[in-house]
């Protein structure tokens, strides 16, 4: 029987398939490719020596997905596909909404129609909000979300959630990611953002490329060891194995269970900005703006629950994820892209 992985195109969902294959899983992908290349899907197999089926279709398609889950004998759902960028999801809240909410619960419906009803749901610390407390256990109640993203993933929780109550047959494991980062170690695969990024590392790794000028540094006002804002980042293949823990956990029928996947560490900032310089031996120029809208100040996570029940930790440091993105980067300076 096949793992089903929504998503599994891009930057996290690529490095999942990695290691689901190298598991033993057999894979198959449903993405869109809206923010990802199939070029990605053809690294996937020459990393692991194995092939895999993929699918272009969209998760809203009904039609689309049920042809897919007709063909194939899936057993369980990773599901990583939709829209993930914060500053966009305000300016486009339906958008954001309709293929986020949307294509989750057409996803569900085909899901279930088909007698399938174990999925693990990409969530994010941004449920969090502004979190109760440092670092932040999954009994740190969920907070109030800055931007239509952030809604999305804490609706989605609770709508899986909501499933679960109604059908106790389905198990549902919730996965809150920290900050991934990093590449596989072979830099055929890492993350390829479409524009200018948003994110801190693609900034960072862009500007040691020599394809943007100056990091911006969002604050250098809060109240943390540098001023600069504090951010738990973790390796996407320490993510990626989670992933395949949470799999195994799921044949344990445990209804609805939440996990932070995390370090456990905080890193500001310019501790971010002096670990990719040296990483890459050049120093990152950088210039402080004001804080960004939305931003908090710390952000790290107590991943101990992760560690006894899905036996499981984060096993590289930050020197390892900045060579990693470095030797992503330096190999591919335009992504996917010729
Ligand atoms: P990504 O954009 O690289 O991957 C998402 C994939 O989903 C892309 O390949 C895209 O083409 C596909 N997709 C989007 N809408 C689709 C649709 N309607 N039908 C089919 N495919 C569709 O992003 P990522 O960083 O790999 O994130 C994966 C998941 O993890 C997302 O749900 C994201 O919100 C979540 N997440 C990401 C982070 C992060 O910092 N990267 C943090 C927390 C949570
Ligand atoms: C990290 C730190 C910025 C860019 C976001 C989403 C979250 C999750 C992960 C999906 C902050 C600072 C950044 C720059 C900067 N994604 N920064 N200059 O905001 O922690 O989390 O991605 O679920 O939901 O909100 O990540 O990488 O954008 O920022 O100074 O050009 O870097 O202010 O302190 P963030 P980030």
């Amino acid at each position: 029987m096949s793992i089903l992985v929504t998503g599994g195109a891009g930057f996290i969902g690529s490095h999942t398939c990695v290691e689901l294959l190298n598991a033993g899983y057999d894979v198959v992908i449903v993405d869109n490719l809206y923010n990802a290349s199939e070029k990605a899907v053809d690294r996937v197999k020459e990393i692991t020596g194995k092939d895999l089926k993929f699918y272009q279709v969209d998760i809203r398609d009904r039609e689309g997905l049920n042809e897919v889950f007709d063909k194939e004998d899936v057993e369980s759902v990773i599901h990583f596909a939709g829209l993930k960028a914060v500053g966009e999801s305000v300016q486009k809240p339906l958008e954001y909404y309709e293929n986020n909410i949307g294509g989750t619960i057409t996803l569900c419906d085909v899901m279930r129609s088909h007698g399938v009803k174990n999925i693990i749901f990409s969530s994010s610390a941004t449920v969090y909000g502004d979190p109760a407390f440092i670092p932040i256990t999954e009994e740190c109640p969920k907070g109030v979300c800055t931007n239509p993203y952030g809604w999305t993933k804490w609706m989605l929780e609770q709508i899986l959630t909501d499933l679960h109550t109604a059908d106790p047959e389905w198990n549902v494991v919730l996965l809150r990611y920290f900050n991934p980062i990093g590449a596989h170690k072979s830099g055929m695969i890492g993350e390829d953002p479409k524009g200018i990024p948003n994110n801190l590392m693609p900034y960072i790794t862009q500007v040691a490329i020599g394809k943007l000028e100056c990091l911006s540094v969002f604050g250098d006002d809060y109240d943390t060891h540098d001023g600069t804002g504090v951010r738990d980042y973790i390796h996407v293949v320490d993510l990626a194995i989670g992933h395949v823990r949470a799999v195994e956990k799921l044949k344990e029928k445990d209804g609805v269970s939440v996990y932070n996947l995390g370090t456990g560490n905080g890193q500001s900032v310019l501790d971010m900005v002096k670990a990719f310089g040296k990483a890459c031996g050049k120093e990152i120029p950088y210039v402080i703006k004001p804080r960004r809208a939305g931003d908090i100040a710390t952000c790290y996570c107590d991943a101990s629950k992760a560690k006894k029940e899905l036996h499981w930790e984060a096993e590289r440091g930050l020197e390892e994820m900045c060579e990693d993105s470095w030797r992503w980067q330096s190999q591919n300076p335009n992504g996917y892209a010729e």
